[in-house]
């Protein structure tokens, strides 16, 4: 078996920290800025369930306020047979601040795809709709 892409090895081991009580469905990811730095990202669930934050935006978050601005790939990791692409939410999230990312899915064992965030996010809104 080849050795996994280290940004799925880094989403792998983020999702150990997932604060999933509620659905138990734990998800990890690992964003690659530009200058070759890794953040990572795990959910975050709360009791009202509304204010969960997804691995992805949390990764996301976590870079900007780390000072971040460019970005151009993230791996999303979940211990599903099926792959777990991102949310609709974060899709918009990670075009707004990460633009045409290449998203990798992946599970504890292996990658299942390989996506440009804009196959993921056709026709986005974002901010050259707002001139
Ligand atoms: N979740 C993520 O963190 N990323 C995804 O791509 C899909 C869903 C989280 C949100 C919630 O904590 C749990 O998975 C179940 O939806």
């Amino acid at each position: 078996m080849p050795a996994p892409d280290p940004l799925v090895a880094a989403a792998r081991r983020a999702r150990r920290n997932a604060v999933a009580p509620y659905s138990k469905f734990k998800v990890g990811a690992a964003l690659l800025a530009a200058d070759g730095t890794v953040i990572t990202g795990c959910n975050i669930e709360n009791a009202t369930y509304g204010l969960t934050l997804c691995a992805e935006r949390v990764a996301m978050f976590t870079a900007l306020a780390a000072g971040h601005r460019r970005f151009t790939r993230i791996a999303v990791v979940a211990a599903t047979a099926a792959p777990t692409p991102p949310c609709g939410a974060c899709r918009q999230v990670l075009w707004e601040f990460g633009g045409n990312l290449e998203v990798i899915l992946a599970n504890l064992r292996r990658e299942s795809g390989r996506h440009r965030l804009s196959d993921l996010l056709p026709l986005p809104f974002d901010r050259r709709l707002l001139r």
